[in-house]
């Protein structure tokens, strides 16, 4: 049974998509161990709960500076011990010493088909936002493992979504949701439990 914590920030609607999945059989072997969220007014606790999975409150805030929140991040997620960091809209960076303690064992959901649209204030609304500004006709979703960079890690899976003449950033986040992400999200993490990919050479394999 593999064990992962989801990590939040806003809606959680991709950490809704994941409930479902299981609940319906999508993904299997798999138990939601905990949800964190750096927002204590993230509609994705109320999710959660409605789940009777813990929610745990995690916010950089709460700290003296980024150093000592990110200490207690990681001391945090060290003792919960799961197989798998899932970051579903999860707006925080990971701290370096937790990407090295959970080496590919860390995934994320990116709305735009990285390389492009991606890293450093590429997230949420705004991806959809610079991928109508750029007039782009493709985009889509990617769940990918992560590594130290900025949505830099192996790629496990990605979906394209056409953008339409009519897109306001609104629009097109729903439809790379509802197309993409909701769907991309639940399939991986149904391969990383059942075993079906490797990471080889710094890229992922199916095995
Ligand atoms: C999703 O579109 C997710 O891909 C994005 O935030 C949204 C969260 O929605 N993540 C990033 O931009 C990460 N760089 P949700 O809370 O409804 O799942």
């Amino acid at each position: 049974m593999l064990k992962i914590v989801v990590c939040v920030s806003g809606g959680g609607t991709n950490l809704q998509a994941i409930l479902d999945a299981i609940d319906n059989g999508i993904i299997t072997n798999t138990q939601v161990m905990a949800v964190v969220s750096n927002n204590a007014g993230a509609k994705a606790l109320d999710r959660a709960k409605n789940h009777n999975i813990p929610g745990i409150l995690m916010s950089p805030k709460a700290y003296s500076d980024r150093a000592a929140f990110d200490q207690a991040f990681t001391d945090k997620m060290v003792e919960l011990n799961p197989d798998l960091i899932v970051l579903a809209g999860f707006l925080v960076k990971i701290p370096e010493q937790m990407v090295k303690k959970f080496s590919n064992r860390i995934v994320n959901i990116h709305p735009s088909l990285i390389p492009s649209f991606c890293g450093v204030g590429y997230y949420g609304l705004k991806v959809h936002e610079k991928v109508l500004e750029r007039g782009a006709k493709l985009t889509g979703a990617t769940v990918h493992f992560v590594n130290e960079g900025m949505d830099e890690g192996p790629i496990i899976a990605q979906k394209a979504v056409y953008v339409e003449q009519e897109d306001t950033p609104e629009v097109l986040q729903r439809r790379v949701m509802e197309e993409a992400e909701w769907i991309l999200l639940p399939q991986a993490i149904d391969d990383i439990a059942n075993g079906r990919i490797a990471v080889v050479d710094g890229k992922v394999r199916r095995v």
